[in-house]
């Protein structure tokens, strides 16, 4: 029987082997990621632009990412599943947080929550984690304040902002979240916090030193052409690869050479 993946083995990994994270929102994708050698799956409030087609993640809802949650859950993954808490679903308060958190593990199946920022949402990251729920952290580029930074622009830059994110990311270690990600912050900051921390750290577009990385799975698997940030590798290019399976389908139901004698059913 498959072992489950947790959260201390992923706190483990801690200066031994890097951690390999990935998105899912879905069972199909999910089992293919469950059969490769990804350890951690993200149920991401990326679904809101790469599932439902919006321009930022500020649409996602709690009602959203469990359906998602569960989606991916049903399949029952060895991977470690975390599902991300969506805008306004923990800033407003620390029962709203606890609440919300909670309903992903609980509705969801996750085992885990991430949520974005550091001291400003300090008290709800404490209270989730004494609930007995697992926190990764998020701090960098955090999408969800895409308005608050006047866009999606690398964080971390200059002395002083890297020192802040320091003390953020000491400030969400004392509070206890088991891992922590760094988003679009420049490779030297990224080491440094890296070094600084007892907990890993998972980059995008955060350079090599980090424990592990993680990508957005349409991203990482070339889906989609209009979209290619620099941080971004495209390990396969399957926008063509499903273009041109549709194209032959095409070609054959318009030919009359689909279905053939092996697809019909017999009296
Ligand atoms: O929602 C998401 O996919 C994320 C990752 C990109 C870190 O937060």
């Amino acid at each position: 029987m498959k072992r489950t993946i947790s959260v201390s083995d992923i706190r483990d990994r801690k200066g031994k082997d890097r951690i390999v994270m990935v998105t899912a929102y879905d069972a199909t994708m999910t089992r293919i990621v469950d059969a490769s050698d990804v350890d951690v799956i993200l149920v991401g409030d990326s679904a809101g632009n790469v599932m439902a087609g919006m321009d930022n993640t500020l649409g996602m809802t709690m009602d959203y990412m469990v359906y998602h949650t569960q989606c991916v859950t049903r399949v029952k993954p060895r991977a470690l599943v975390v599902a991300d808490m969506p805008f306004l679903s923990y800033q407003t308060s620390v029962p709203d947080a606890v609440r919300n958190a909670g309903r992903l593990l609980q509705e969801g199946g996750a085992a885990a929550v991430k949520l974005e920022g550091g001291l400003r949402v300090i008290e709800q990251v404490k209270a989730i984690v004494r609930a007995d729920i697992p926190v990764m952290g998020h701090l960098g580029l955090t999408p969800q304040s895409v308005h608050a930074f006047g866009g999606f622009k690398v964080q971390a830059k200059g002395a002083e902002a890297a020192k802040l994110l320091m003390e953020n990311a000491l400030a969400l270690q004392d509070a206890g979240v088991f891992s922590l990600v760094l988003e679009c912050v420049p490779a030297a900051v990224a080491r440094e916090v890296t070094g600084a921390l007892d907990v890993p750290t998972i980059g995008i577009g955060a350079g090599p030193s980090c424990d592990g990385q993680v990508l957005v799975i349409q991203d990482l698997l070339g889906m989609d052409k209009s979209f290619r940030p620099k941080f971004v590798k495209q390990f396969a290019g399957l926008f063509d690869v499903i273009k041109d399976a549709l194209n032959a389908y095409a070609s054959e139901v318009k030919q009359g050479t689909y279905p053939g004698e092996e697809h019909c059913f017999k009296d």
